[in-house]
């Protein structure tokens, strides 16, 4: 299995398919300029598929993730997700997408045995949309969540994140509306990975400013720590149940301690962290011809040598190198 010298064990694998993306969140990408991986950088699907199987078959990864950059853009999708769930053992699989192209897809990736979605949403307004996307592209990303709700790739997750004087008011409009749909919404606390390197502490809405506005409008209580276990989402049951609502909050509230996490980017490296500054190659290994012992066994090095934590809270932290979108959110 996947351990580390703080004894965290690693059982989820998110897997970015591609760097490139349809929108430009602000939190995310410049407009332009963002330089791409090339088409040869980029692991094939059947590259993405082995390396997926050496994860499952012999270290102990039970639940794969695949992320981009936007994942829908990538053309293998559909093949990628279908021979993963021919795996033995055959691990859970979702997506986390911008959700547009969703409604095209979402019965196909449902068939090929994706078991959920994770959609970003971080708001209700068109033009609220349009200026944190730079894409007028909102009524696409509701029609995707439909889709996938109709699909089965339940539940559907929003993942929303809130943007000082854009979306900072939204917190019980998304709630209210993504109850009354069935969705289960998180907010996560925006963090320093943004291309452009322009996060500032100071300029964030933090964990606890959330659950002040939600408190408006709705009476929430705390989970509790026991069923978080190693998901990053801090639950919080809304008015009672049965709903909850999630708020990750890596700057303020980290849970690194839980971490049960291992990433490969589109190029084929392997980060034991979104905010780790080393990479393994596997890209170079699978490429000169290693055997998936020898790939295994690079990878179980690698997660030997995850840090204890993000390093966010420590003067010193330097944001990494590469952008979510390469890394694979
Ligand atoms: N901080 C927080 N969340 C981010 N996402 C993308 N960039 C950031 C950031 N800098 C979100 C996306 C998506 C998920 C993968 O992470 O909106 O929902
Ligand atoms: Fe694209 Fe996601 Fe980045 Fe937005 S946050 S630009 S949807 S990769």
């Amino acid at each position: 299995m996947l351990i580390d010298t703080y004894g965290r064990v690693a059982t989820d694998l998110r897997v970015s398919l591609t760097d490139r993306c349809n929108l430009r969140c602000t939190y995310c990408m410049p407009e332009e300029g963002l330089q791409w991986l090339g088409r040869s950088d980029l692991l094939s699907d059947d590259e993405i598929v082995r390396l997926v199987r050496v994860a499952v078959t012999r270290l102990g990864i039970t639940e794969v993730r695949f992320t981009g950059g936007e994942p829908l853009i990538r053309p293998g999708l559909v093949g990628i997700v279908e021979r993963c769930a021919a795996l033995e053992p055959r691990p859970r699989m979702s997506v986390t997408t911008n959700g547009l192209g969703l409604a095209r897809i979402a019965t196909a990736l449902g068939a090929a045995g994706l078991d959920r979605v994770n959609v970003s949403l971080d708001t209700l307004r068109p033009e609220v949309f349009r200026a944190l996307t730079r894409r007028d592209r909102h009524a696409d990303v509701i029609s995707g969540l439909r889709a996938a709700h109709e699909a089965g790739l339940s539940p559907v997750k929003i993942n929303a994140v809130l943007m000082p004087g854009l979306n900072e008011d939204e917190a019980p409009e998304l709630l209210a509306w993504a109850i009354q749909r069935g969705y289960e919404l998180r907010f996560i606390e925006q963090m320093p990975l943004d291309a452009q390197h322009g996060w500032k502490r100071d300029g964030m809405i933090t964990a606890g400013e959330i659950l002040d506005s939600l408190g408006t409008r709705f009476r929430l209580a705390p989970e509790g720590e026991r069923v978080r276990g190693s998901a990053p989402a801090e639950r919080w049951i809304v008015d009672g149940g049965p709903h909850r609502v999630g708020v990750i909050a890596s700057v303020t509230r980290p849970f690194c301690h839980a971490c049960d996490r291992t990433r490969l980017t589109a190029d084929g490296q392997v980060r034991t962290c979104l905010f780790a500054r080393e990479e393994t190659d596997l890209r170079g290994a699978l490429r000169s011809g290693a055997s998936d012992e020898e790939i295994a066994t690079m990878w179980k090095l690698a997660m030997w040598g995850k840090r204890a934590g993000s390093g966010l809270d420590d003067p010193s932290f330097l944001q990494p190198d590469r952008p979510m979108s390469a890394i694979g959110g």
